[in-house]
This record gives structure tokens, sequence and C-alpha cells, in this order.
């Protein structure tokens, strides 16, 4: 019998529970083992639930316990998360974490630790939701030198943007029901504004070039700024507004970038909608690799958190080796990475379609039959260029990125 410990009884570790007493003889069968959740701790108590007389309201309780072999981190945010889970290896405790934010920040010292102790630091849930990526970057794609990972990472946005593109429904309306499916983090900013994507694309390239990659240098944008008159545009193009967290080797150097892009038929990650997640691994020796599934939400979540305590069930005495080193990668200057962009203009398109052109290279024009204003697809530009360029461009409505 494995003893299993659960810090915060929310969505998630609810949910963790939930799969381990729904599918109790198929995780025994592949654990080897029996694995009973002794406890969970929260603030706070849950009459009538299943889990009522096993909530514990203080960390000691757990990390004093030498029953507890696995502790399972479900509370989000980084205080008290950080030290408790610090706390639990330090006794020799095995942790599963799904919290990105956590994983990003602190993820090269948990792990240096884990090994440290000969035990093991797993965190599958904390990108993806239910999308195995971080067991296959770590164990499967491992003869290969990768290149590029792009990501649509963020469930609550991409239901988001799937539902503006094709119901025309408002950002605050489609934002409220993200919230009410449970979709959303508790504070919507860290969606919308691509923060959580932004902990999960460097979390995914931490572990493809196994340096540690700081979130704080990664540009990014959310999806505030897009608009139903956007999705117009994009369609007239033939194209969708996605949110992608992406990051590339170009010349040695890897560039990052979270930001909302215009994407065409021929990307992989165009018909990955609603809820869903979609992550595209490009190496090279194996070429393009997709992982598609549910990328939020409780049981999918907490699918891939009993996936990691049964992982740790079969790896009791021994630590699974995951390459992140504490080193810092510096990542390329953003300015220099290149790009086209949609640009829309306010002015009469025949007004003002050559001075468009002398200043960005004007490759395609668009109109949607509005008088007042009007849209272009820049030439091949970098980031830099495009900003200078930008600021002499009078009546700049807005300017979104196009896959390369
Ligand atoms: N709010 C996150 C999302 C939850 O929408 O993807 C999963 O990390």
């Amino acid at each position: 019998m494995v003893k299993v410990a659960i810090l915060g009884y929310g969505n998630i570790g609810s949910g963790v529970v939930e799969v381990l007493r729904r599918n109790k003889e198929h995780v025994t069968k592949r654990a080897g083992k029996e694995i009973e959740v002794v406890c969970v701790l929260d603030k706070r108590e849950f009459p009538g639930d299943f889990m009522e007389n096993k909530v514990v309201h203080t960390i000691d309780k757990i990390i004093n316990n030498p029953e507890i072999d696995i502790v399972v981190e479900t509370m989000g945010g980084t205080t008290p998360a950080y030290e408790y889970v610090k706390a639990s290896l330090e006794a020799g405790k095995h942790v599963v974490t799904s919290n990105k934010e956590l994983v990003a920040k602190h993820g090269a010292e948990l792990l240096e630790l884990a090994k440290n102790k000969n035990i093991n630091f797993l965190f599958e849930a904390s990108v993806g939701g239910g999308i195995p990526i971080i067991r296959p970057l770590n164990q499967s794609v491992t003869s290969d030198e990768i290149y590029e990972i792009t990501g649509i990472l963020n469930g609550t946005t991409n239901y988001m943007l799937t539902k503006m593109e094709k119901e025309g429904t408002s950002f605050h309306t489609v934002l409220k029901e993200a919230q009410q499916k449970g979709y959303a983090e508790q504070n919507p900013e860290a969606d919308v504004e691509g923060y959580d994507a932004c902990r999960k694309i460097a979390i995914l390239s931490s572990l493809a070039f196994g340096c540690q990659v700081d979130y704080n240098d990664i540009y990014t944008e959310g999806i505030t700024n897009i608009s139903d008159t956007d999705m117009e545009y994009a369609k007239k193009l033939g194209l969708t507004i996605k949110l992608f967290g992406t990051s590339k080797k170009v010349d040695n150097k890897v560039y990052a970038m979270v930001s909302p892009v215009m994407v065409g038929d021929e990307h992989p990650l165009k018909n990955v909608n609603d809820v869903m997640n979609g992550i595209l691994v490009r190496g090279d020796v194996i070429g393009d690799l997709m992982f598609y599934g549910a990328g939020a939400g409780k049981l999918p979540t907490a699918s891939a958190v009993v996936a990691d305590i049964i992982d740790e069930v079969k790896h009791l005495d021994r630590n699974i080796t995951i390459q992140w080193s504490k080193n810092k990668l510096k990542l390329g200057d953003f300015k220099n990475s290149k790009k086209q962009f949609f640009v829309r203009v306010a002015g009469n398109v025949d007004e003002r379609k050559n001075e468009m052109e002398k200043l960005f290279g004007v490759e395609h024009l668009v109109t949607i039959g509005k008088e007042d204003e009007f849209g272009f697809i820049t030439c091949l530009l970098s980031e830099g260029e495009f900003e200078e360029k930008a600021k002499h461009c009078d009546g700049m409505i807005t300017r979104i990125r196009l896959t390369q």
C-alpha cells in the first residue's frame, strides 16, 4: 500500500481523488500496488464529502507522517506551494504537481533536490492538462535535437477565440462562460494576458533545451486586444487567430514568445479548437510531432496527475532523470526575430495604400466593406523594424503577427 497526501482539495485535487476511486482496480494493476489517499490539506472543511474525515489543516501533519510516501500538490501559485513542496522533498517524500507557476519558477531547483534524495518530482499535468508532453519530451524524443516547440497551451483562451470566431460572441461573455466551465484560472488575467501560456512554454523550452528558460525573459502578449472585427479580417484572409506559445532555435539562438497569431490552413495547429490544446514539436531526426488533447478541466488534468503518481509508485526507490539544469538559457533578442504582420489602419484604402506600401511593403490588401479602415499583410520584417515603422504609421488600429 502506498500512501498519498493531497495539498489543496479544489477542482484538480478532488479530481485526483475521483480518478483514483473510479479507476481503482486498473490503477492498482498499473502501479503494482494499492494507492490510498490518507489525507488532504485544505483551509476548508468538506462536510458530507467522501474525504470529510481526512482533511488536515497544517502541513506538519503530512511532513511528519513517515507513512506518507507521495505528496500531490494541486494548490496552484507559489506561496505556500513552494515551501510545502520543498519541505516534502526534504522529508524524503516524492512529489507530483500540476502547478505550472511552481514548476516554471522552481523546477530546476526542485528536480535537483529530488535527485539528491533519490526520489522524484513529476509534473506532467503542469502543461497541456491531460496531454502527455513532459514524459515524451523527457523519455521519447531524446535522440533528436528539438528546434521548435509551438503550442496552443491555454484552454480558456482557445475556447474563447473559437467561440469568438465561430459564433461572433463578445470577449466578456465568452470569458464568463469559460470561468463557469471551470477552465479559467481564479484570476482570468493569467489566461487572457498570456501569463499561463508563458509559464507553460517556459517549462517546455527548459525541457527541450535542458537549461533554465526564465519566463520573465519571454515576450508575452495576450488576447485582450483581439476583437470580432479582427476575426472578420482573418476569415476574409482564410486565416484564424490563435494564441501561440512558441520557442524556436534559429542559428543556435532560441527565440521565444507568447502572442496571438494569424494561422493558415497549412499549420498543424489551425484546427485545434475549443478547450483543446495542441503542441507541435519539431526535431531534426523525427520531423514533426503533434500532441493533442484536453488542456484544462478537472478530470483530464487529474488523469495526468494520477499517471505521475503511478510512475512514482513504480520508482519509489529510484530517481527518474529529467534533464533541466539551473543554468540559465540566454534567449535571442526578440527584436531580431522576423515575421509578417497583419495591420489594420484607419482611412480609405485607395488614399492610403501607397503610403502603406512604402512604409511596410504590402503583400496583400484586405477590406471587409468598411469605408473608414482596411487591412494588409506586410512583407517579412524583424520585430524591431516593424516597431520603428509603426511609429510612423498614423491611425494604426491593431497589428497581429502571422505564423512563420
Ligand atoms: N487555465 C488553464 C487553461 C488551466 O485554461 O489552460 C490549465 O492549465
